[in-house]
């Protein structure tokens, strides 16, 4: 196991960003990025031992800044969106963002997507990136200092480890954004990838992708990955709530609130055969088709078009701050947020490998 540290640029204000690379004895690395504590690829053989990056990125701070759909970023303090922009806490009223559509607010704004954080290398196998997000920032109550630990095991598990704490009562919803491509960044879209997940629910949204309020059951629409399928065999159904986003792009109802890490799901590139398992001790996940990609250029020139990644972003459930029902993620002041989601990957048994 190593860790390596390269520069990667510099922000416009001139301070450093560094790209860390942690590899095993397989070859199989991951580099994060300091800006926005940002997975940029994850270097992984398929079963013929080619290398293959199964992320979607840039190559460049000035790319990351100036065309990223949160390619790779750690997302917070409030990942996904919130309602009107606005939350109250205790009988306070806070104004976010309304960074889209000028209604809601998205990913808080990308408040931590796109500053550069502090690393530190605790160990052999990985990188510790710390941010300390000001009181207000975004509009959000309390200084929060976030960090993130990315460990890369010998059995090739990338774990993302956060936690979080404010100094004052305050919503905390940390993901990454991580858009794979099991075939390779360069490889065209992913309808063809199986996909498993292993909820029973799903959160329905109305014009502005904020959840209606219930949770409808997969059974029976083209939401039910419970067993594996293809993400492209019905993505075009004629299903209302895929119209409404244009293709996936919604919660699933993983549990009631935290559980301690278990498996959710697991998706295979149906042309590499490499295969990813996904656990997560949070609540939910958001399956995001990259339907919203419009051929921006990443990572070697190559375009990202629609639907050339997908998203899983472990998460608490978009809105939770106007939904009492929902799993709580409102944590005092001085009381630590938790949370795990672990990317394993391997090689399925049955996929063609080209
Ligand atoms: C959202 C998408 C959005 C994407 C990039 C996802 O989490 O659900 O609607 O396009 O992030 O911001």
């Amino acid at each position: 196991m190593s860790v390596k540290r390269e520069n990667f640029g510099f922000m416009p204000d001139g301070t450093e960003i560094y790209k860390y690379i942690i590899e095993n004895d397989c070859e199989t690395q991951v580099h994060v990025l300091t800006l926005g504590a940002t997975l940029q690829s994850l270097i992984f053989a398929d079963r013929a031992g080619k290398p293959v990056d199964v992320l979607l990125g840039f190559d460049t701070v000035e790319d990351y800044l100036t065309k990223s759909n949160y390619q790779g970023a750690t997302v917070g303090p409030y990942c996904n969106r919130i309602a009107g922009a606005a939350i109250e806490i205790g009988g306070k009223h806070y104004e976010l963002v309304p960074n889209e559509k000028n209604v809601t607010n998205l990913h808080s704004n990308g408040e931590f997507s796109f500053r550069p954080w502090k690393a530190i290398i605790p160990d052999a196998d990985c990188v510790e990136m710390t941010y300390v997000s000001p009181d207000g920032e975004g509009g959000f109550p309390g200084e929060t200092t976030v960090k993130v630990l990315f460990r890369l095991t010998r059995d090739n598990k990338l774990s993302i480890r956060y936690s979080g704490v404010s100094t004052r009562d305050t919503y905390l919803n940390f993901t990454n954004h991580a858009y794979f491509n099991l075939n390779g960044y360069a490889s065209g879209d992913i309808l063809g990838h199986t996909l498993r997940i292993d909820a029973d629910r799903f959160t329905p949204v109305d014009e502005l992708s904020i959840p209606r309020g219930d949770n409808l059951p997969v059974e029976g629409t083209p939401f039910d990955f419970r067993t594996a399928k293809p993400i492209g065999r019905d993505i075009e159904a004629d299903h209302v709530q895929l119209k409404m986003t244009g293709g996936f792009d919604h919660n699933f109802c993983l549990s009631e609130g935290p559980v301690p890490l278990r498996e959710i799901g697991e998706a295979v590139g149906d042309v590499s055969g490499i295969k990813m398992d996904i656990y997560t001790t949070l609540p939910g996940v958001q399956f995001y088709a990259g339907n919203f990609l419009q051929g921006k250029e990443g990572k070697g020139g190559v375009p990202m078009t629609k639907r050339t990644g997908f998203c899983l972003e472990t998460q608490y459930f978009p809105d939770t701050p106007h939904r009492p029902d929902f799993p709580n993620c409102l944590f005092k002041a001085g009381e630590e947020y938790a949370s795990e989601t672990v990317y394993a990957f391997s090689h399925a048994e049955d996929a063609a490998v080209q």
